[in-house]
């Protein structure tokens, strides 16, 4: 009797310590990301999401720790949306236009790099200066596509003049439309790279910020940050053609399957995730890097990706993605960077 009342006792207890956590995060969560919703059903429902959410972070986290997974995950600000909204409000940015919407403007090149290149071991534009710091925070748009050109452009524009500018997404939301862009609908990097071309230049990110919306083309020609000559596409699929351009080029643009519960919440170490496509591209981001993460026990490649969803994101905005392994996420499927 006593011994059976001393086990509901426990029970008891551990159960209110674990509400009370998970209402000691919910709060927190609410406040780091400035939370507020319609109504107290509409809470209670976000709530209910948010830990069915951290029970598979928690899960996916004791298993890492035994060695199960390479990566940890964390509660981040897609912790209240079920992962069917993350994937309809989030992964619907790339959107390849039809082909006579910009390659019958088109001057495309192709890289081809000789299979003799001796490349480093490591690579880190980072290192170099040749990569803006992460503030930028797509919000529910769907305009990787835009900071994925911006990107790789800063990278180029940098290399050749020094000069390392923030360049505006924005701009290429609201006045690429001719080019098969949609703003917040998706787009391409490809065909950002040829707007800016025929364009003259894009803005700089500080006189045209980014408003997570879509706008009236405001382009200034008189703030000018950068402009290319058009672009050069790598070869499909080939992840040594990959790394020869990643470390003889700077940043690449690329694509990839990001439609997991494991991207959502990714929070460090090199993501490998056996469910990804390499066919089904839904998301965009640049590659600044790789290199091998090695313990006593473990040897990974991985590629250093900037993604475009704030630095709250994964690994300070950045996720390590596996790199020579099948072409994991179609990660080498559309690889592409601006010439300057
Ligand atoms: C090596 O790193 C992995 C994470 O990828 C970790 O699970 C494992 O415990 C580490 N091994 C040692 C010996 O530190
Ligand atoms: C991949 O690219 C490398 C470097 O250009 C080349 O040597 C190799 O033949 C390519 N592989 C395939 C399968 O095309």
């Amino acid at each position: 009797m006593h011994l059976l009342l001393f086990f509901i006792c426990i029970l008891t207890v551990s159960q209110a310590t674990n509400d009370n956590q998970q209402t000691a995060l919910w709060n927190l969560f609410k406040r780091v990301h400035k939370k507020q919703y319609a109504n107290i059903l509409e809470e209670q429902y976000r709530f209910v999401v948010f830990t069915d959410n951290l029970a598979m972070i928690d899960r996916h986290n004791h298993e890492a720790d035994i060695g199960l997974h390479s990566y940890t995950l964390k509660i981040n600000q897609f912790a209240d949306m079920t992962h069917e909204e993350f994937v309809r409000k989030m992964l619907n940015g790339v959107k390849m236009p039809s082909k006579t919407d910009y390659m019958k403007k088109s001057n495309k090149n192709s890289l081809h790099p000789p299979s003799d290149v001796d490349i480093p071991a490591a690579v880190d534009w980072r290192k170099k200066g040749a990569v803006t710091k992460v503030i930028e925070n797509q919000g529910q748009c769907g305009s990787c596509w835009a900071f994925t050109a911006t990107g790789a452009l800063e990278g180029q524009h940098f290399l050749k003049t020094g000069k390392l500018v923030r360049l505006s997404a924005q701009n290429l939301m609201d006045c690429s439309g001719e080019f098969g862009n949609q703003g917040c609908n998706g787009g391409w990097m490809d065909a950002s790279f040829q707007y800016i071309k025929a364009n003259k230049g894009i803005d700089t990110e500080a006189s045209y910020p980014y408003e997570a919306k879509d706008g009236n083309c405001r382009f200034n020609p008189k703030t000018v940050g950068a402009t290319d000559t058009g672009f050069v596409d790598l070869p499909k699929e080939n992840e040594t053609a990959l790394q020869i351009a990643i470390a003889t080029v700077g940043p690449i643009s690329v694509a990839v399957d990001a439609s997991h519960s494991s991207f959502q919440f990714y929070s460090s170490g090199v993501y490998d995730e056996p469910q990804c496509s390499s066919t089904n591209i839904d998301h965009s981001f640049i590659l600044v890097g790789y290199d091998t993460f090695k313990n006593s026990t473990v040897k990974k490649d991985y590629y250093i990706a900037k993604n475009s969803w704030g630095d709250a994101w994964g690994d300070k905005g950045y996720i390590w993605m596996s790199r020579n392994k099948h072409n994991q996420c179609g990660i080498a499927n559309i690889g592409s960077y601006p010439l300057v």
